[in-house]
């Protein structure tokens, strides 16, 4: 198992790309906090699929964007499993409306999510792997749209090409304590976040004609870029965003 004795959290891992991760995890030994926000019970299903493998885990409600959430969020991690080595940022939101129009308090609910969120837990978690010594992993969960642009979707891209800047500046900063930050960059991946696209069978064909492999990604292979990035086969890899895509950047002539 690639990380057996290790600690991770997992944001927004209710549903989607970070369920699939914690779950992955778990399985390759680690003990997971799994954040969800919401009611009480909202990451049951996650549990459960933990619980089905074997795995340990537990689930804590923290918003992001909060710091004394966030501050919580690690402190009851530690408290329940001594420590803490792998941070995963992967919660994220999105609205999509065309930039002319883009109302003022859903651009700054993006900012406070999608990037004060990560900066926050970041921040707290590299705290923490700075105190405990040792070194640590940070992977953030970017997107293709930290490079490609997106029309309607413009607070969304800018957030997660400000997520790419952070990683590099905090990779430098971070490398002297053996902490690595790393990005992933899905493209499309099949998960409540996209559900208007799913659910339109046109936007859906403009998307896959868009993806060189002609398909939707699925969460449990973003999961398996986020196992190698925390496990230690990938102690040389920081500041570096890794894209999962189907080709949809290279088609697109993106960086
Ligand atoms: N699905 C895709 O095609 C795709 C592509 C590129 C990037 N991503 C990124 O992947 C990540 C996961 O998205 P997903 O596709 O699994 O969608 P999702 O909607 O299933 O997951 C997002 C999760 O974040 C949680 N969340 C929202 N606000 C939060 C907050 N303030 N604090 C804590 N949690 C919060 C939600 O409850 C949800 O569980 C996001 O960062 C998203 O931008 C997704």
């Amino acid at each position: 198992m690639k990380l057996s004795n290790k600690v991770a959290i997992v944001t927004g891992a209710a549903t989607g790309i970070g369920q699939a991760i914690a779950v992955a995890f778990a399985r390759e030994g680690a003990a997971v906090a799994i954040d969800y926000v919401g009611k009480p019970g909202t990451a049951d299903q996650t549990l459960e699929k933990i619980k089905n493998a074997g795995g340990r885990a537990i689930a804590l409600t923290a918003d992001i964007s909060n710091p004394q959430q966030v501050g919580a969020l690690i402190d009851q991690t530690v408290g329940r499993f001594g420590r803490l080595d792998i941070f995963v940022n992967n919660a994220g939101i999105e609205f999509k409306h065309p930039f002319l129009e883009f109302p003022i308090d859903q651009f700054q609910k993006i900012v406070m999510v999608n990037l004060q969120g990560p900066f926050l837990c970041a921040q707290a978690a590299a705290r923490r792997m700075v105190q405990q010594g040792g070194g640590g992993r940070i992977i953030n969960i970017s997107s293709v749209h930290e490079d490609l642009p997106m029309p309607t979707n413009a607070p969304y891209c800018a957030t997660k090409g400000a997520l790419r800047m952070l990683t590099r500046t905090i990779a430098v900063e971070l490398a002297p304590h053996k902490i690595t930050v790393n990005n992933i960059g899905p493209g499309a991946i099949f998960t409540p976040i996209d559900a208007d696209v799913e659910a339109n069978p046109q936007m859906e064909a403009a998307l896959m004609a868009e993806i060189p492999l002609g398909r939707w990604g699925k969460p449990e292979e973003v999961a398996g870029l986020a196992v190698f990035l925390a496990s230690d086969d990938a102690a040389y890899i920081t500041g570096a965003t890794y894209f999962i895509d189907g080709g949809m950047l290279r088609q697109a002539g993106g960086l």
